[in-house]
């Protein structure tokens, strides 16, 4: 009987465990938002980036652009990667610049461009 009160206080710990996932899906849910955002950004559809951006290993990008590199160095400051890509006045501070306000003209929505500064941030 003894054994049988250790092995059910073995039960309840294994199971205690079992509810422990939940960190490790919020740490999913951070490489599914860098996945999405790749997409995101490479997609035709939506970001386009790649048409004036050479960035990661994105095939036959363009150079109107700079390269997308470095990221997390040149933006310590994920606001202002987010600003830019949004494009509020304070960041549509190159004047005629082609790269457009992709939050400010409603191509992409905040949660999409959220999403891609996530996967900017890796490069
Ligand atoms: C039509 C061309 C065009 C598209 C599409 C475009 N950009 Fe740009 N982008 C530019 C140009 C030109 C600049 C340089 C002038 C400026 O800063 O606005 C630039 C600048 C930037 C900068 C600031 C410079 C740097 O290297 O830090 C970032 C960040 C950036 N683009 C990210 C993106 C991302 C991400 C996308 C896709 C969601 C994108 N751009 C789509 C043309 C474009």
């Amino acid at each position: 009987m003894v054994n049988m009160k250790k092995l059910l206080t073995a039960l309840a710990i294994s199971s205690a465990v079992m509810v422990a996932p939940v960190a490790s899906n919020a740490a999913d849910a951070g490489a599914n938002s860098v996945e999405e955002g790749k997409k995101l950004a490479y997609s035709r559809a939506k970001g386009n980036c790649l048409a004036c951006h050479a960035a990661g290993e994105g095939a036959m990008a363009g150079n109107i652009g700079p390269t997308l590199i470095a990221m997390k160095l040149r933006y310590p400051d994920r606001q202002k990667l987010f600003d830019k890509l949004w494009g509020t006045p304070e960041t549509r501070n190159v004047p005629n610049s082609m790269m457009p306000a992709f939050g400010a003209h409603g191509i992409l929505t905040d949660e999409e461009i959220d999403k891609i500064v996530d996967y900017l941030l890796t490069l």
